[in-house]
């Protein structure tokens, strides 16, 4: 085979056979075929797009490109959840002690931030010690031993996408559906999960800005999902407004510890029991916690007894990190001042961009502009309204906390514009639009 008759092939809008799939990706795995062939390939995908069939190849041959997971030694049934990233999204800090503290193993790598914000394993980051660079054994061993893992993304578990999207971060085709829907799945099945529960989020603060985009995206991978003969759930869920309150490092593990301990902000609890709870279906799998009350009693109790949040500070003193941060939030990184925003008129909240809140928080030095920045973990914006809110003159809208004084008010040229207030009333906007699921 060479790699220019498969490129020509997709070029043409011809579909590619699961050999040839298989075999582009090996070769490029091992170097044989060059940065460019693959530059061209991505790009012919991302103008012509690929067959069903085509992107479940393309997946599984990325997901064998390296080491795969096989967790089945220690538990029958895996569970994870993946989010396509929006702002203030720390759900994974709450749902995965949440689900553990009901039984049901959970073992994840998650990914740093690129961007505005930062990601799962940066928030953990900003708990001291917490080691997010486990080796294989350590990874496995935890998950023996306490039901709950969570550390960094293995640099052994499908190389191929890594070494693609590097590719595609440098030639305008990241935005491609089936590229995206195979670079999330491969790394989710190498990572050996039998059922995935995917949170994609849709609005001013996602990838996906549209309902229809979103909705194609997810049943792209649900359809992948399904022919790798795994359990999909996909949701659909909102991310025009900031999820919760906090955005930053440091606060998004003080709000998460928050909501594990019964508090927190209303749609983040909610977001969250839904996400649990689907993970909880799937791990039930048509026996156990079909129904949809028993599952939500289930993970409510776990709240207000405190096991999910022991099992957050089981899992963070397994990994090395000071559990006393758990028991006493103060304990994490604080910026040095605060300023709050506050509203100019009385009415009704019609907007809380998210967007402009990610980019609040960037100007600050809540994210990375580039792989291997650094990232200030004390910072952040705190929303102190939604969509639908009524509030009266100089009520807080939001609260800013910074260290440096010329960062802060870069922050504030985006804060400035990121509500809309006006008189008439404005319905809360949805936490969740669609549920898609593999109908194994
Ligand atoms: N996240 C991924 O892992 N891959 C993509 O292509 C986009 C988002």
């Amino acid at each position: 085979m060479r790699a220019i008759d498969l490129i020509a092939k997709k070029r043409d809008r011809e579909s590619l056979t699961t050999d040839e799939i298989t075999w582009l990706v090996e070769h490029y795995t091992q170097e044989d075929v060059p940065d460019y062939q693959m530059s061209a390939f991505v790009m012919a995908v991302y103008l012509n797009g690929m067959t069903r069939k085509e992107t479940a190849d393309l997946t599984l041959a990325m997901a064998r490109s390296g080491e795969q997971l096989d967790l089945s030694d220690i538990g029958d049934y895996w569970v994870d959840k993946h989010s396509s990233g929006g702002v203030g999204d720390k759900t994974t800090l709450i749902v995965l002690p949440l689900v553990a503290s009901c039984g049901v193993p959970v073992a994840k790598m998650s990914g740093r931030g690129l961007g505005m914000s930062g990601g799962t394993i940066d928030k953990l980051e900003s708990i001291p010690g917490y080691r997010v660079d486990l080796s294989a054994d350590e990874f496995k061993q935890l998950a023996r031993d306490n039901g709950i893992v969570l550390s960094g993304q293995s640099l052994a578990l499908a190389p191929a996408d890594g070494k693609i999207y590097a590719l595609r971060d440098v030639t305008a085709t990241v935005a491609s559906k089936p590229l995206i829907a195979s670079s999330i799945m491969s790394k989710k099945i190498a990572a050996g999960a039998n059922g995935i529960v995917l949170d994609v989020k849709v609005g001013r603060g996602a990838f996906m800005s549209n309902l229809d985009d979103a909705r194609e995206l997810a049943q792209i991978m649900v359809d992948i999902g399904a022919d790798a003969g795994r359990d999909v759930i996909a949701i659909l869920s909102d991310m025009n407004q900031p999820l919760g309150s906090a955005i930053g490092n440091a606060l998004e593990v003080k709000e998460s510890v928050e909501t594990l301990s019964g508090g927190g902000a209303a749609d983040l609890r909610e977001h969250c029991l839904m996400i649990a709870g689907f993970m909880l279906q799937l791990a039930g799998r048509g026996q156990r916690w079909q129904d949809e009350s028993a599952v939500r009693a289930l993970l409510e109790e776990k709240i207000s007894d405190g096991s999910a949040v022991a099992k957050l500070r089981q899992m963070v003193v397994a990994q090395g990190g000071d559990g006393s941060v758990i028991d006493d939030v103060t304990q994490l990184p604080a910026a040095k001042h605060r300023h709050v925003v506050t509203a100019g008129q009385r009415g009704v909240i019609h907007r809380a961009d998210a967007e402009n809140f990610s980019r609040a928080a960037f100007e600050l030095g809540a994210g990375r502009e580039k792989k291997g920045d650094p990232i200030n973990m004390a910072v952040g914006v705190e929303c102190h309204v939604k969509v639908g809110d009524g509030v009266e003159v100089g009520a807080p809208l939001a609260t800013v906390h910074y260290d440096n004084a010329e960062k802060l008010q870069a922050c504030l040229h985006w804060l400035d514009t990121a509500f809309e207030i006006a008189l008439q009333p404005c319905l809360p906007l949805p936490l969740f639009y669609e549920i898609i699921r593999s109908d194994r």
